[in-house]
């Protein structure tokens, strides 16, 4: 009796594994220990029962985590962190099983495309640091590309007028694709696991399904009418469920995805750009007036680019460069802050927010003039960044009163659409750094998914001037700088960051959020370098944003204090409330070596170390 009972609960033990192992350990125990026996088959049994426990103990030793996981998480070792925790475990049990930073961003990358598809990608495009133990940092752009057939009025109709949305949703909104050859580029370089390996975790997530959290759930019932508006079927769309609402633990199953992933594991770059994935796509895209062509697929080529780097308060900072506004925005910003002490004058104070609003609102006026794709545009780097423009631009800011913004030109102040994209940060064991941005620009991009292949394609044309003087959807300017061109890659804010200090690794920082990308991760480092906040407090602190035009502060809400607000309209400023701003996802290696990792509070973020 006694026998049994112990039994039971090791049984009650099995049923908590992995579903594949019960199939082996579950009769096997059931036999050994539960059914009456008698004879010879007793010391038969005897010899079942130990196979099986070693086999329980095995699996068991196989199932345990070494890693720790949540919002705020410490380790010695490694960490990761994203927008979706099933993202972040895949990355770090791809650490744990010895791979390194590189090989976990693939693996990542491939599984934000499955369970984050709000920004994850396949049919987008992004941007990596990536900074090896000896110090060498070196950025890889895979933004999309305008499809050959582009031209400058596309967006424009007979008036020379913008036609409402076109740039925004629907096929003719989306650019060439760069996330696949991106990952296969830098992986092809720098990673050490097999690329099959690596996909599989999202093979997995994709053809099994995985729980979406509660926020998915709402989002996923929210966009179900813009999905059916723009999708030619409505019934092979992932993300509309035909019966029903979506509910928060509830499986996302997405079989067409988990297809595409599985032709990439197995032809690598041509089974995306070329075949049968390439094809669907095109065919998808020709259905709606789009323009991207076959030809267009398989010329994509990710490129490696020269950072842009700097130094700022005994910190050396690497970010992106051109066809990305980030880097070079995010060096002006932190050159112009250098003239002042902005942790003296406090965390969120009138006098700070002041000033960081007067910087914004010079830097992103260089930046809609004169920032575009340097394959394209000369963009003057040099002359941006140099000591005396700062110093000149610093002196024309007013330490009391706000500079008025020139007239205010069509604008939108509301965000009706989200902010998406995401950013990833991985640190590996032996210190190599890996931060990623990517997206396909606005939620769910251009809404289109790829009939057959089970992705969605991005609505990034919609990050080109479509028209001098007529803001984006981020309410950016722009002209010629960041005109359509075919082949031209579109102008991005995405800021992935590397921060050393001392020679050292410091911290590793992004974050989506459109225009407010640069922005939130100038407060960040601020927030670290300056007011020496700790990664969690950094990463949670209130954010604020201002863009030259519209001429408002943008504080999330009760980021500011009703006293600060008043100082700040008595200085001439005008402050709107909105949303959250951004959702930064950032490792900071403290003085002993330890890592912090922090997944932003805002959204489902979250992080794994060890
Ligand atoms: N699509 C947002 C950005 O690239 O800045």
């Amino acid at each position: 009796m006694l026998f049994a009972e112990v039994g039971q609960s090791l049984i009650d033990f099995i049923s908590k594994l992995d579903p594949l192992k019960n199939i082996i350990a579950y009769p096997i125990m059931k036999f050994t220990l539960i059914h009456p026996v008698s004879g010879k088959l007793r010391y038969i049994r005897f010899i079942a029962l130990f196979v099986a426990m070693a086999y329980i103990s095995g699996c068991a030793r196989i199932g345990k985590k070494e890693y720790q996981e949540g919002k705020t998480v410490y380790g010695n070792k490694a960490m990761v962190v994203s927008a979706h925790p099933e993202a972040t475990r895949v990355g770090i049990e791809v650490l744990e099983k010895g791979g390194n930073a590189v090989d976990a961003m693939v693996a990542v990358h491939f599984a934000l495309a499955v369970v984050y598809p709000a920004a994850g990608n396949l049919g987008g495009g992004g941007f990596m640091m990536y900074r090896q133990p000896s110090g060498e940092v070196v950025s890889l752009d895979f933004r999309e590309k305008a499809p050959m057939a582009a031209y400058e009025e596309m967006y424009q109709d007979e008036n020379g007028d913008i036609i409402d949305g076109l740039s925004l949703a629907g096929p003719m909104a989306s650019g060439v694709p760069g996330s696949v050859d991106g990952m296969l580029t830098a992986h092809a370089k720098y990673g050490s696991l097999p690329l099959k390996t690596l996909l599989q975790p999202a093979y997995k997530l994709a053809r099994g399904g995985f729980p979406i959290t509660a926020k998915q759930a709402n989002n996923y019932n929210r966009y179900r009418k813009t999905f059916i508006e723009h999708n030619r079927d409505s019934t092979v769309i992932p993300l509309v469920k035909l019966d029903g609402e979506w509910e928060e633990g509830e499986l996302l199953v997405q079989k067409d995805l988990a297809a595409t992933i599985k032709r990439i594991q197995k032809s690598g770059r041509d089974g995306f750009y070329k075949g049968k994935t390439a094809e669907l796509l095109v065919a998808e895209m020709k259905a709606g007036n789009g323009i991207i062509e076959l030809e267009d697929m398989a010329k994509y080529q990710a490129k490696w680019r020269e950072p842009v780097t700097g130094k700022y308060r005994g910190a050396t900072i690497y970010s992106m460069g051109p066809p990305s506004s980030g880097g070079i925005a995010l060096m002006q910003l932190l050159k112009m802050s250098e003239h002042f002490s902005m942790g003296d004058l406090g965390f969120h104070s009138p006098e700070t927010i002041h000033l960081m609003t007067e910087m914004e609102r010079r830097v992103y006026a260089d930046r809609a003039k004169h920032l575009g794709d340097a394959d394209f545009w000369d963009v003057p780097k040099e002359e941006l960044l140099d000591d005396r423009y700062i110093t000149s631009r610093v002196k024309q800011i007013n330490p009391t009163k706000a500079t008025d913004s020139e007239e205010v030109l069509a604008m939108k102040l509301d965000y009706q659409e989200s902010e998406e994209t995401t950013h990833y940060s991985i640190v590996d064991a032996n210190g190599h750094a890996v931060s990623v941005t990517t997206t396909i620009n606005s939620g769910y991009g251009s809404k289109v998914f790829v009939s057959g292949a089970g992705f969605l394609m991005n609505n990034e044309m919609d990050d080109f001037s479509s028209k001098p003087g007529v803001p984006n959807v981020y309410g950016l300017l722009g002209g010629k700088a960041n005109a359509i061109q075919p082949e031209k890659r579109m102008l991005s804010a995405m800021t992935p960051t590397i921060v050393e200090k001392d020679g050292k690794l410091k911290m590793v920082v992004g974050t989506p959020g459109g225009s407010t990308i640069i922005t939130s991760v100038y407060q960040v480092v601020l927030n670290v370098l300056d007011h020496e906040m700790n990664m969690t407090d950094a990463v949670s602190a209130g954010r604020v944003h201002h863009q030259w035009k519209p001429n408002f502060i943008f504080p999330e809400r009760d980021a500011l204090d009703p006293t600060t607000k008043k100082a700040l309209e008595k200085m001439g400023h005008q402050i709107k409330d909105r949303g959250s701003i951004g959702r930064v996802d950032a490792i900071l290696v403290g003085a002993d070596g330890q890592l912090e990792g922090a997944g932003d509070p805002r959204g489902d973020d979250w992080a794994a170390g060890f």
